[in-house]
């Protein structure tokens, strides 16, 4: 088990791939997906989108500090090499600089993770700045940011109006300029994802904000087609596990149900005389 950061690949080997070779990044929110994905990756985000993949739920506004910790602690367990980045949850950083400082503290601290994620734009560069003065790495998060769902009214890519691109160039920018290691970039037109990418000196992850990026991150449920619920464009199903997992589970009950499971091999045999 390797909860020490030094072994993995640290804050400034990440920043260092800026307009090299692309970064590789993709969700985990358990021990055994991240040592499955470990020797693949860069970096494993402990994404908020846990809420709705992991607990069911229909947004990420519900997810807790409590949740990202736990989680992340399990990840950083399964993580050999690649970098672990925990999201701040809605409602933990917000508030004041001093409310995000104390939360990812504990995340940091309660996780073994190398640092964390949090969205916003220009209004949350103050607060990056805050973070990262004081050690605390920090990756942004701009374009459509699930947290703000209910000021955008839905899930939506930006970018397409020049109000739009202006704001999300200005965003990134901000947060870049505040400190920020790397910025995940959502749901954003290709041009505008492009001008970032050339702007900022440091690597953009894209996320449904084309191959104009530094790296990419998808979420691991929706590359293994185990999270069904919604599947947005920018998706790309590499495996489709949720037909042998039913296939498996169907195998199991009807062996039940007939008595074919267990079997003499899987039954211990009684005391030797
Ligand atoms: O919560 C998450 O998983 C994310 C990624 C999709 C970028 O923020």
């Amino acid at each position: 088990m390797n909860t020490s950061p030094r072994r993995r690949r640290g804050i400034p080997a990440i920043r260092a791939r800026k307009g090299g070779e692309k970064l590789v990044c993709l969700t985990a929110y358990t021990t055994p997906m991240a040592r499955l994905l470990d020797p693949h990756v860069d970096l494993l985000l402990v994404g908020d989108s846990l809420g709705m993949v992991v607990y069911g739920l229909g947004s990420t506004l519900p997810v807790t500090l409590e949740m990202m910790i736990a989680h992340g602690a399990a990840v950083v367990r399964g993580a050999e090499t690649a970098c672990v980045i925990v999201d701040l949850p809605f409602g933990t950083y917000q508030e004041s600089p001093e409310q995000a400082f104390r939360n990812a503290a504990r995340v940091l601290a309660e996780t073994g993770a190398n640092g964390v994620k949090l969205e916003g734009g220009a209004e949350m560069a103050p607060t990056i700045r805050f973070l990262v003065e004081r050690g605390i790495p920090v990756c942004g998060h701009v374009g459509l940011m699930p947290q703000a769902v209910n000021a955008a009214g839905g899930f939506r890519a930006t970018g397409r109006t020049e109000d739009e691109a202006a704001r999300v160039q200005a965003d990134a920018a901000a947060v870049a300029e505040a400190g920020a290691f790397a910025l995940v970039l959502e749901g954003t037109v290709e041009p505008v994802a492009a001008r970032i990418t050339a702007a900022v000196p440091v690597p953009t992850i894209g996320i449904g904000a084309s191959a104009a990026c530094d790296g990419q991150i998808l979420v691991t449920e929706d590359v293994l087609g185990l999270f069904r619920d919604f599947t947005p464009r920018f998706v790309k199903r590499y495996a489709d596990l949720a037909a042998p997992i039913g296939e498996a589970a169907a195998a199991y009950a009807a062996d039940v149900r007939t008595g074919r499971f267990p079997g003499p091999e899987h039954c211990f045999p009684p005391r030797q005389r």
